[in-house]
Order: C-alpha cells, then sequence, then structure tokens
C-alpha cells in the first residue's frame, strides 16, 4: 500500500480546543483558587500545559517545573529541580562587593522568556540551600512572582506531576508547605495563576484533603480523546475507516498511543500485530499482578497501616469492567487502591468514576476474567 502521499506525518498537537479555552478563562479572571489538573496516565496533560504555554499572549510569564525531571527523594532535590541557577558575572559580583549593586531578583528578570524553571542568583541559591527552610524558599518565590507583576506582566506557576514530592520531609511533609505557598499566591494574594498536574488522583485526593483545599481550588480534567476525536486524529495520518475502527477497538483515544500507532504505520509495520502485542502486554502484566496477589500475597500501606491485598476482592473490582467500561464506585477500598497504584485502573474522585487506564487494560481485564471463569 502506498501510504506516502499527502499525508502529514510530524505528528503535530492536535485538538483540546475546549481544555484549552477552559483554562484561558481561568486564566482571564483574577487568581483566586488552586487549579489540578489531573486524567489517566499518558493522557496528554502535560503536551497541553506545553502546547498552550507557547501559544500564550507575550505579556505572560510561566514557570513551569516538571517533577518527573529526575529523582527527588529530598528537599535538596526538590530545591535542585525548582530553581535555575544563574551564575553572575565578574561585573556583578564586583558592583555588589563595593555595595553598588543589591542582592536582588531584578537582574534574572530582566531576560526572562515566556517558559522557565525559577530563576534565582547563584548567591541566593547558595544561602537558602543551606537553610534547609521551605519558609526561605518561598519567600524568595514569592518576591520573584511580585516583580514579574510589577514589570507589568502576568506571572503562572505550573507544576507537573507532583506526587513526586509527595513523600519529601523537611520539619513536615514537604508537600504542605507547597500547598500553603499556592494558597497564599491564589487565594489570599490573588497575585499568581497556579496549576498542579498530576495523573495520580488519589494522591491529589490526599493533598486535598489534609492540606485542607476544601473550597480552595477547581479541577480539570484532561481525558483520552473520545472516539469521534481519536477518529480525525488518525484520519490526519491517512488512516483509512478500517483502520480507525481497528484502533477504536483496541486502543481507544489515548494520544500516546494513537502517535506510536501513526508511527507504526508510517514505518509500514502492522497495525494489527501493533493492536495484538499491545493487548497481550497489559493481559500479560494484569496476569502477573493477580498471580503475585494469590500465591505469594501483597501487602500494601493504607491510611498508614499495612494491609494485605484480598485476591477476591480484587477480581470483584475487575468484575464490573465485564459489561461496563467504567463504574461508580462509593469508597476506595485496598484493593482498588492497589490497582490505581499500578496503574491499572484510573480513578475520577470529581465524577466518583473507576475505569481501566487504557482500552488495552480493558480488553485483557475481560479476557482474563473469562480464562478465571471457565478454569
Ligand atoms: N493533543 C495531542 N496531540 C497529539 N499528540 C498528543 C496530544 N496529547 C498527547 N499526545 C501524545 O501523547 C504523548 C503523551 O502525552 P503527555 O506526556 O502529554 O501525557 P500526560 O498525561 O502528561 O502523561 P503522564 O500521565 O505520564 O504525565 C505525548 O508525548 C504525545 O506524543
Ligand atoms: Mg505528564
Amino acid at each position: 500500500m502506498n501510504t506516502t502521499k499527502n499525508f502529514e506525518y510530524d505528528i503535530e498537537f492536535f485538538d483540546r480546543e475546549k481544555e484549552k479555552e477552559e483554562i484561558m478563562n481561568v486564566l482571564r479572571t483574577k487568581p483566586q483558587l488552586l487549579n489540578f489538573v489531573y486524567g489517566p496516565i499518558n493522557s496528554g496533560k502535560t503536551s497541553l500545559i506545553t502546547n498552550l504555554i507557547e501559544n500564550l499572549p507575550e505579556n505572560y510569564v510561566v514557570i513551569y517545573i516538571n517533577l518527573r525531571e529526575r529523582a527527588i527523594p529530598s528537599y535538596d532535590d526538590f530545591l535542585e529541580v525548582i530553581f535555575d541557577v544563574k551564575y553572575e558575572g565578574i561585573l556583578t559580583k564586583i558592583m555588589r562587593f563595593l555595595g553598588r549593586q543589591k542582592d536582588t531578583v531584578d537582574e534574572v528578570i530582566s531576560d526572562l522568556g515566556k517558559m522557565h524553571k525559577i530563576p534565582i542568583p547563584k548567591g541566593i541559591f547558595t544561602r537558602i540551600f543551606k537553610e534547609e527552610k521551605p519558609k526561605n524558599a518561598f519567600i524568595y518565590i514569592l518576591d520573584l512572582i511580585k516583580n514579574i507583576k510589577k514589570k507589568g506582566k502576568n506571572p503562572v506557576f505550573i507544576i507537573d506531576e507532583l506526587q513526586k514530592i509527595g513523600d519529601v520531609k523537611t520539619n513536615g511533609y514537604l508537600i504542605y508547605d507547597v500547598f500553603n505557598f499556592f494558597i497564599r499566591l491564589t487565594k489570599e494574594l490573588h497575585i499568581c495563576h497556579v496549576f498542579a498536574l498530576s495523573s495520580d488522583s488519589l494522591f491529589i485526593e490526599r493533598v486535598y484533603n489534609e492540606a485542607l483545599l476544601k473550597y480552595r481550588c477547581r479541577y480539570l480534567l484532561v481525558d483520552d480523546f473520545d472516539e469521534k476525536t481519536a477518529g480525525k486524529f488518525l484520519e490526519k495520518y491517512g488512516f483509512t475507516e478500517e483502520e480507525i475502527k481497528l484502533a477504536n477497538d483496541y486502543v481507544g483515544g489515548k494520544p500516546s498511543l494513537l502517535t506510536t500507532m501513526i508511527d507504526e504505520k508510517k514505518i509500514g509495520r502492522g497495525l494489527n500485530d501493533y493492536v495484538e502485542k499491545g493487548l497481550a502486554d497489559s493481559k500479560e502484566e494484569i496476569a502477573q499482578l493477580l498471580y503475585y496477589i494469590k500465591t505469594i500475597g501483597v501487602t500494601i500501606k493504607y491510611q498508614g497501616k499495612d494491609i494485605d491485598v484480598n485476591y477476591e476482592n480484587t477480581t470483584e473490582i475487575l468484575k464490573n469492567f465485564s459489561g461496563n467500561d467504567f463504574y461508580k464506585y462509593s469508597v476506595i477500598t485496598p484493593e482498588l487502591c492497589y490497582l490505581v497504584s499500578k496503574n491499572i485502573l484510573f480513578v475520577d474522585t470529581r465524577e466518583k468514576i473507576i475505569k481501566p487506564q487504557s482500552k488495552f487494560d480493558l480488553l485483557a481485564i475481560r479476557e482474563i476474567l473469562k480464562e478465571i471463569e471457565t478454569k
């Protein structure tokens, strides 16, 4: 088959008009609430935010921090990830030594582009690093944001993969200092819009409850594409009706899997092979988890206690998907928690809905259930 004609192969950012509009509407208001951007894994949260930032008007200055960049076991690692240390030139050093230049943030914001980490002069960073007090780091960041605002720009603060600092401790948990700071920026000072991204909605729920975020935040779901959008996306890259149907039946609307499928087609690989392999991988992964639970036992931390994951309870959860794509839940059990932590299921804690992370997972669950029943 000739696939070389007329189709675009550099995969471009697609759609998300509704989500972008929603975020733009937030940006047009005074900062009041902090915004959680959540959704299944690989649904396109990071892509949406980075695409949006690229297309923002020039008067926005976006501080974008992606905590996925490296492992963050400690507060020091956190500082190294969020700050972009600006080394001072010899002249600045001499001027400061002579007392003619204050150690201010002015020089680091003079050359700010639209998107970056938190710029900080080396001298201030060294001090903050030594002190081990999150409060002082946040005083600096607030000062920086105020200065950006004074220059007539709109600061926006975005933190991606926030669950990665869930276990980092200073005096208490760092995450609560971070969220208190976000509340200060939004609800109290109305100085800066804040967006926090994560695919771990149980983590968001924990932060929501423990950092007392009731009435202080709003949620924006970035879900996989719906069937129609996925079809249009694939059509753009020359997929036939039949191929679109195959994608819809097996892959669903997860953008990352759809882009892989587009690449597979581009390099001339069979799409049937791709979907069969994807389904087989999911099946193997889930079967392996069930095997561990059943034979050697799995213990998880649940509400601070060690709890054994029960095999029957786990399969009961999975049975909900034998006829449905999703179901409404009332409570998060240890088994549910475990399947979510293993990225088999996604919990939408706002809508109280549970669904498999991907269509491959949904189909794999159904096949495994059939096999269990016939045993
Ligand atoms: N709107 C889109 N148009 C085209 N491709 C997209 C789009 N959104 C996502 N993708 C593709 O899917 C991949 C995964 O997206 P992305 O990393 O943004 O997801 P995520 O939700 O941030 O994932 P995670 O849950 O791991 O944080 C991207 O690298 C890109 O190839
Ligand atoms: Mg992401």
